[in-house]
């Protein structure tokens, strides 16, 4: 049986790529802040053995490492860092407080490095590290601007990520930044084209076709590659 570790997983996107998962028979250690992990405990009554619940805040690096000392022996085929925040998509850089971009550059950038970092060694060597990015990531498609910290982010997350696989390229590991499309959640907001429900099954369905690839790609919902 495959397993996977999905960290951000209290809601939205993570939650329904933990259903997705379970319901494809997999393992699935599914991590949320404290006190924050929603219906996870429900699910995990419903799936029995198959769903552990950790705690993890990405932007702590003490829990990162106490997470990753909890799991030490385990493998995983998956681990999808999927944990990420918004900023105030109405506010122009020249308005943002140097408290807000750092918050957000931490918390969409270099925190899920972190998670990469630390929990890669779990990682089957012919596994899949994914990582959630956003088509606003991709530098050479902003013709329209806004949200601009977050673009900001997102760029910054896939320029991290393009390290770490030049960095890692005698390995024989997947390496994904997806870019799943707008969402209806709590970040996607109502207006939002697509629901949960018509999103996730082809973005599990573009990870999976991915397995065993070794290389990075930026690839939205259905496959195709994203301009970076
Ligand atoms: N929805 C979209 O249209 C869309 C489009 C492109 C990319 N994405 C990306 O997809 C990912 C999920 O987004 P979503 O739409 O599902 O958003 P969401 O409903 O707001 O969920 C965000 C998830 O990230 C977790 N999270 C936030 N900060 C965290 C931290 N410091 N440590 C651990 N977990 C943290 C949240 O946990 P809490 O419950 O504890 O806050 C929650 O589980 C994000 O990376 C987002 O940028 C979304």
């Amino acid at each position: 049986m495959h397993a996977a570790l999905i960290v951000g997983a209290s809601r939205g996107i993570g939650y329904a790529l933990v259903e997705t998962y379970l319901h494809r028979g997999w393992r699935v250690v599914a991590t949320a802040r404290a006190g924050r992990d929603g219906a996870l405990p429900g699910l995990r009554d419903a799936m029995r053995d198959r769903l552990e619940i950790e705690t993890l805040d990405i932007t702590r690096s003490t829990e990162i490492e106490a997470l990753a000392v909890r799991l030490s022996g385990r493998r995983f085929e998956l681990l999808l860092v999927n944990a990420g925040t918004k900023s105030d998509e109405t506010e122009a850089l020249a308005d943002v407080s140097t408290d807000e971009f750092a918050r957000v550059m931490h918390t969409n950038a270099l925190s899920p490095m972190r998670v990469v970092e630390r929990f890669a060694p779990l990682v089957t060597p012919d596994g899949t590290i994914a990582v959630m990015s956003s088509g606003q990531g991709s530098v050479a498609n902003n013709t329209s601007g806004g949200r601009e910290v977050y673009r900001a982010s997102k760029a910054a997350l896939n320029s991290l990520m393009r390290s770490y696989a030049a960095r890692s390229a005698v390995q024989a590991r997947t390496l994904l930044l997806l870019a799943p499309g707008w969402i209806r959640t709590d970040l996607g907001g109502p207006d939002a084209p697509f629901g949960l429900e018509e999103a996730i099954p082809p973005l599990v369905e573009t990870i999976e076709a991915q397995r065993g690839r070794p290389g990075l790609r930026y690839l939205d919902r259905f496959g195709s590659d994203v301009p970076w």
